[in-house]
């Protein structure tokens, strides 16, 4: 007969909110192997809690050897995208419950850069890509006393493309980049146009002239993987076609 204590324990096991989930990550390390292989892991998780708690939990219980990128874990310093269940994400803004729990969640680093180890890639290539559109208000002639006004019309014109992170989950996204990584890609172009439509900037010539090079805004196919990849919502592609339209009339 049931006593009133394993009652108590029946009842809280039956509520517990933790489900068991597989984890399928890409495993890479240079020193062990040249050939990327899967790995299994098997978690009991609360599927309410993010891809990066269940990553946290592998590191810290089942192998320490596991390594990936964040800092932040609030969706906002963008240093932990990368592909599960084949599509680029945040895992610190991705709920297993959202990414359908009763398969394997596959996790695998971004593409289009050389992976360093297991989901960490080397982001160098794309922030040289960043570098080269200058990314910082240029004026000339002009130091301010105090701050240099705007109008919220003209602020607007930019609002959405100073929302990125710079998480690379666009470029990483993107056919065109993955052909040869030579395309600047979508983040770069989308801090290009952050600037070129700031009305205090005055280096906007310069940046259309950088991007209407070979590998500039015109290697763009309008695939659209990019706005679709954006965790901030940013319109990517709508950024890009404003920098070619702006190529085109030079108005800006
Ligand atoms: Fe990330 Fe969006 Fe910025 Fe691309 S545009 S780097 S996806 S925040
Ligand atoms: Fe690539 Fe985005 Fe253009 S995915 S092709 S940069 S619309
Ligand atoms: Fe900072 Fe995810 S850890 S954005």
């Amino acid at each position: 007969m049931a006593t009133p204590v394993l009652d108590k324990v029946e009842a809280e096991s039956a509520a517990s909110p933790y489900i068991t989930v597989t984890f399928r990550v890409r495993r890479f390390n240079p020193e062990v192997s040249a050939e990327a292989t899967w790995e299994d892991f098997q978690l009991e998780i609360d599927p309410k809690e993010r891809v990066l708690d269940g990553l946290h939990k592998i590191k810290w219980e089942l192998d320490g050897t596991l390594t990936f990128r964040r800092s932040c874990a609030h969706g906002i310093c963008g240093s932990d995208a990368m592909r599960i269940n084949g599509r680029n994400r945040l895992a610190c803004k991705t709920l297993i419950k959202d990414i359908n729990p009763e398969k394997p969640i596959t996790i695998e680093p971004i593409k289009g850069l050389t992976v360093l180890k297991d989901l960490v890639v080397d982001m160098e290539p794309f922030f040289q890509a960043y570098r080269d559109v200058m990314p910082f208000l240029v004026t000339t002639g002009n130091e301010p006393t105090r701050e240099r006004l705007q109008s919220p019309e003209d602020r607007e014109r930019f609002d959405d493309t100073t929302k990125c992170i710079l998480c690379a989950a666009c470029t990483s996204s993107c056919p065109v980049f993955w052909n040869d990584g030579q395309y600047f890609g979508p983040a770069a172009i989308v801090n290009a146009h952050r600037f070129i439509f700031d009305s205090r900037d005055e280096a906007g010539e310069q940046r259309l002239e950088i991007l209407n090079d070979k590998d500039g805004v015109w290697r763009c196919r309008t695939t659209f993987n990019c706005t679709d990849a954006c965790p901030r919502g940013i319109e990517v592609t709508k950024a890009i076609q404003e920098v070619k339209r702006a190529l085109i009339t030079r108005r800006f």
